[in-house]
């Protein structure tokens, strides 16, 4: 096959039984754990909170549930840093490598579980120092480098809740986010290295608070790249030298189960994220429990990768939490899977070397690997010889995640990725859910290419008609949790009414998780994709509203719809529909103008691949933009019913301008 065809295998129905091997790591004295889990699921969850984790104090009460407010373990401490660092030195495995990491530039550092509390004990008496006590939070928008776990792992030690800001967002999005959560700290570094060059971040941090987040007292600064950024006397800080001043021993306190460990801001229905609150003991709990059984872990020889980004849920529940959670050896990786470098191999074909990826996995001989549908059909698309270059043998276990996965790309996955011998989990769950919830346990599960099987042990999910009756095999509609699991959202910062207004009013006493789904013969679930206005582009979620408030942000623009429109790689690509103010005269540079302002707005995940200027929107008698409608222009679909439109001509125009404008990209 020819780099850049995508070779399509036949749809037939395809199942992948499970292998001995795997049943005998993955299960072994295990094999009841669904029907365990089915007969009494808070013994279960009680049983795998003792046995994975270290208490300081039993919990004496498994589950408190006050629908739909959770608490899990209750009168129980334990402290996460302690879990994920001081037991396995004091197990005598601190010369065990935690984290090989690699810069984007080629430079490395290995660093044990030793080396790894050391800092982290500094660094949590450097925040001890400036002030920062249990109860806090601390904003941090970092590059993937090691100091950003240590911040996150030296906030956990003393009882202060991270929010991790993904280093693609904007000021504006850290303004929101410190304003939101009252931070009293920014931990940034100057800049990152991203596709061959440094990409600033301490400037973005000095706009953010510029503008705003007056309760940041401070900001700490990690020189990654030399860029030399200014430091506002009094309130800026080294990390270098809060390190070298700090004192050796900080130790781990005793949290309360239900003390909050961290915020994740994700996008919601409205213009205005929502901060996930996650607390200690039950989501430590549910995140070791899953990163053991999905991954078929195997923690003293096994080398796990999640090529995710810890800016985003899956890369704080499986490159941090549950990896450290469970004393493995894990491999971090800064930049992108095509970064600039010398081509290694006689190659004439010029551009960059699209093999960095399986050059590590080679390298640090990786035996899981975790990633997105996005990426995989990025690599299928730059051609199987990449990977073939490579010896790629170590590979056990290959897990997706973060949005639908097509069988195509579970099939080439499977075949030039791992070989025909892994296991492919393509593994279901949120920013709200904390961990896995539905995925097939290697060795235990048949799979079946696009379907994420069926929900873990413990877990307990059902698709509903619109009326919440749980639809049969062969049913379709939206996907709902019908009881507590310990990972889940104990709420939404500062605003437990949207919480329950979002996640508990649509059902009653279910959680709704905004997805749709469709449940087989097997009652197998296939996740279909979102059904509210959050997009899914590259498996990063993106509100309508959000780029909607962006476009209107712009002088020029008096109104916008923003819908998700199908996209090969990325899933979905964002399209913007925009009115022009007055007497605003429509043109090419303007529309390159408004995408970009988006861009500085929102960052550049959320600028639209295009953006059309439109006399018009489409919108029903009642003013409701008609959103489906503006998917089926920008998917070049029939536009099916229209009779419910205010004015039936408009989408015929809005169609037309937007076959005569140029895709962007
Ligand atoms: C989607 C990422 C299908 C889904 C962990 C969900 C998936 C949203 C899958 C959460 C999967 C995640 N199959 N869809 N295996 N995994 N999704 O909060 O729409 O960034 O609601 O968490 O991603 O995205 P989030």
């Amino acid at each position: 096959m020819s780099q850049g065809s995508i070779e399509v295998y036949e749809s037939e129905d395809r199942t992948f039984s499970p292998l001995a091997d795997f049943a005998a790591v993955a299960l072994a004295g295990d094999d009841s754990l669904y029907t365990e889990a089915e007969a009494d699921f808070e013994a279960f969850w009680a049983r795998q909170a003792r046995a994975l984790l270290d208490w300081h104090d039993d919990f004496h009460t498994t589950l408190e549930w006050d629908l739909p407010f959770a608490k899990w373990f209750v009168g129980g401490t334990l402290n996460v840093s302690h879990n994920c660092l001081d037991r396995h030195v004091n197990a005598g495995r601190g010369d065990k490598v935690a984290i090989h990491w690699e810069g984007e530039p080629g430079d490395t550092r290995t660093i044990t579980y030793r080396e790894l509390l050391a800092d982290v004990q500094r660094f949590a008496n450097a925040l001890l120092k400036l002030g920062l006590r249990r109860g806090d939070r601390a904003a941090i928008y970092m590059p993937m480098i090691p100091e950003l776990p240590v911040a996150m792992l030296a906030c956990a030690r003393i009882g202060v809740a991270h929010s991790v800001i993904f280093g693609g967002f904007s000021p504006d999005a850290i303004t929101d986010r410190c304003e939101d959560a009252e931070a009293k700290l920014v931990i940034t570094a100057d800049a990152g290295y991203r596709r061959g060059a440094p990409s600033p971040l301490k400037p973005n941090v000095d706009s953010a608070l510029a503008a705003g987040g007056p309760t940041v007292e401070h900001v700490i600064v990690v020189d990654r790249c030399g860029t030399d950024p200014a430091m506002t006397p009094g309130r800026d800080l080294w990390w270098a030298d809060l390190m070298a001043e700090s004192a050796p021993d900080c130790p781990a306190e005793p949290m309360d189960s239900e003390q909050l460990l961290y915020l994740l801001y994700t996008s919601g229905t409205t213009a205005k994220p929502k901060g996930i609150m996650h607390t200690t003991g039950g989501y430590l709990t549910q995140v070791c429990f899953t990163h053991k059984y999905v991954f078929d872990l195997r923690p003293d020889t096994d080398v796990f990768w999640c090529a995710a980004d810890i800016g985003w849920v899956t890369g704080h529940s499986y490159i941090v939490y549950g990896p450290l959670a469970n004393g493995c050896t894990s491999v971090m990786y800064e930049g992108t899977p095509d970064t600039p470098r010398p081509l290694f191999r006689g190659d004439d074909r010029g551009g960059w070397p699209k093999d960095r990826l399986w050059d590590i996995v080679e390298r640090y001989g990786v035996t899981q690997l975790y990633t997105a549908p996005t990426a995989i059909r990025t690599f299928m698309k730059w051609g199987e010889e990449w990977p073939a270059g490579h010896d790629l043998s170590t590979l056990r276990v290959l897990g997706t995640v973060g949005e639908p996965i097509n069988p195509e790309a579970w099939m080439w996955y499977h075949r030039h990725i791992g070989g025909e011998r892994c296991p492919v989990v393509d593994t279901w769950w949120q920013t709200e859910t904390g961990g896995h919830m539905i995925s097939p346990l290697p060795g235990a599960t048949v799979t079946k290419p696009g379907s994420a099987t069926r929900p873990l042990p413990g877990i307990f999910a059902e698709v509903v008609d619109a009326g919440g009756a749980p639809v049969g095999a062969g049913g379709g509609g939206h996907l709902t949790v019908t009881r507590p699991w310990p990972s889940m959202l104990r709420g939404i910062w500062g605003d437990p009414d949207r919480y329950r207004q979002t996640y508990w009013s649509t059902y009653e006493g279910r959680y709704f998780a905004g997805d749709g789904a469709r449940v087989d013969d097997d009652g197998y679930f296939w996740l279909l994709g979102r059904v509210d206005d959050v997009m899914n582009v590259s498996g990063h979620r993106i509100s309508t509203t959000e780029v909607e408030s962006a476009l209107v942000d712009h002088s020029a623009v008096a109104e916008a719809a923003v819908v998700g429109a199908k996209d090969e790689i990325t899933g979905q690509s964002i399209v913007g529909y925009v009115i022009l103010v007055g007497k605003v005269e429509p043109s090419e540079e303007l529309r390159q103008e408004i995408r970009a302002h988006v861009g500085v707005k929102l960052g550049p995940t959320a600028r639209p691949k295009a953006v059309f200027i439109v006399p018009d929107l489409p919108k029903t008698r009642s003013g409701k933009i008609m959103r489906r409608l503006l998917r089926d222009v920008a998917d070049g679909r029939d536009l099916g019913d229209t009779t419910t439109l205010a004015d039936p001509g408009v989408v015929a125009e809005i169609r037309d301008r937007a076959a005569a404008a140029d895709d962007e990209d």
